[in-house]
């Protein structure tokens, strides 16, 4: 299974000296001499590795991707085969023979609300660890601050204006300024100090969504492009982090762009209304601002709503293709993914399936070579993995 992260970007993380040895700090003190850990998302193996280090007995280190295979190695090269237990697969389904002391991960992507992060970490929790375990990171805090990004917003917007070339492409900017970004953001940046919007405490966590008001009274003038936010973390008592403006951690800082840009005078009041749902496998985030001059509620100067939802290219058709009242028609690609798993599940080579599949459908494959790579492809992500020594799955 391929990885959302490439070699380099494992590297990165290592390399990510505030991190890495930040990790490094908190494992030290959760982890006593024979304690069993649990390593969600071991990557390279990196964490498991420094949990050995720390004097783990025993560590299982779950990642899904065939990257797993390079911490084996890592662990065999450092001494610690025999104590790094590694699985492959997804941690929601897979079990532990026994309670773990220490629950490491970092799962997080720009921000904590990334992904399963929360629903992973609750599952874990409450199935593999002890009473009086340790989870680390314990804590993210959210903050959030009115940015001047000229630079930023120009990226975001520029392209979608009025005279491209002689076109006008207008049209398209409801999208563009509805697209969350990791973005650069320098002190100097902020509008407005930074305010905490919401606190994730992993020991007692259960729930997702995220939603919360923030609000500013601005001190000084200037053009606002919108929002950054960014996390803060504790990864134990006394042992934390900040990816603030300024901050060079390899997480960075994410932008919500206003639709337009904001002169913002001082005495003007900003209130944001910021949820997080997860939908599916990830975030939907809806902005909702409103801005009164001099605090005044007559004085309205803006009122945006936005979402993610409406930065993202999906046209009316999908969207009623996943509506609960449509009856799903198979495509021709489905016809042929539906053979082929047929065929999977009745046992056949793969060089059979190939055969078998060019033959019923002639117009979709060039030939044999063409079907057999569709069949491949179909083979990793539905089959087991032939050496399934560490391969689980449920
Ligand atoms: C940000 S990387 C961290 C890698 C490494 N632990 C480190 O600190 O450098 C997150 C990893 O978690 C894995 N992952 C995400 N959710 C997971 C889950 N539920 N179970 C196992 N692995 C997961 C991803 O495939 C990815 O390799």
């Amino acid at each position: 299974m391929s990885s959302t992260y490439s070699l380099e970007g494992y590297g990165q993380m290592i390399l990510d000296a505030v991190r890495t040895a930040g990790y490094r700090e908190a494992l030290r003190g959760a982890v006593t001499p024979g304690a069993v850990v649990l390593d969600i998302g071991t990557g390279t193996g990196i964490l498991a590795l420094m949990a050995c280090q720390c004097g783990a007995a025993r560590v299982y280190a779950i990642e899904p991707s065939d990257l797993i295979y390079l911490g084996i190695e890592l662990a065999a090269a450092n001494g610690y085969a025999d104590r790094i237990h590694f699985i492959q697969g997804i941690s929601t389904r897979i079990t532990l023979p026994e309670p773990v002391d220490v629950i490491v991960s970092d799962l997080h992507g720009v921000l904590p609300l990334f992904q399963q992060l929360i629903p992973t970490i609750v599952d874990a929790r409450q199935r593999f660890l002890a009473p009086g375990g340790r989870l680390v990171p314990q804590e993210d805090s959210l903050w959030a601050a009115v940015v001047e990004l000229p630079e930023v917003y120009k990226k975001h917007t520029a392209a979608w204006s009025e005279d491209m070339y002689g076109l006008d492409l207008r049209p398209a900017r409801p999208l563009a300024v509805n697209n969350v970004s990791q973005a650069e953001v320098a002190p100097e940046n902020l509008l407005t100090p930074a305010q905490c919007w919401s606190t994730l405490d992993y020991y007692t966590v259960e729930e997702p969504n995220v939603r919360a008001e923030l609000s500013w009274t601005m001190a000084r003038t200037g053009t606002g492009h919108g929002m950054a936010i960014w996390f803060d973390t504790i990864l134990a008592p006394g042992v934390t982090f900040s990816n603030g403006p300024g901050e060079q951690q390899v997480y960075g800082r994410c932008f919500f762009p206003w639709p337009e840009l904001m002169n913002l005078e001082p005495g003007d009041l900003v209130t944001v209304n910021l949820a997080a749902d997860l939908v599916g496998g990830d975030y939907l985030w809806r902005w909702d601002t409103r801005i009164l001059s001099q605090g005044q509620p007559e004085r309205l100067k803006a009122d945006f709503r936005q979402s993610s939802l409406l930065g993202a290219a999906v046209s009316p058709a999908s969207l009623k293709q996943r509506a609960s009242s449509h009856v799903p028609v198979l495509s021709e690609d489905g016809k042929v993914d539906r053979f082929i798993l047929e065929l999977m599940e009745a046992k056949n080579t793969l060089g059979e399936i190939a055969r078998q599949v060019a033959e019923k459908f002639p117009a979709r494959f060039a030939g044999e070579g063409e079907a057999l790579a569709h069949a491949g492809e179909l083979s990793l992500r539905y089959g087991r993995p032939p050496d399934s020594k560490y391969w689980r799955d449920s």
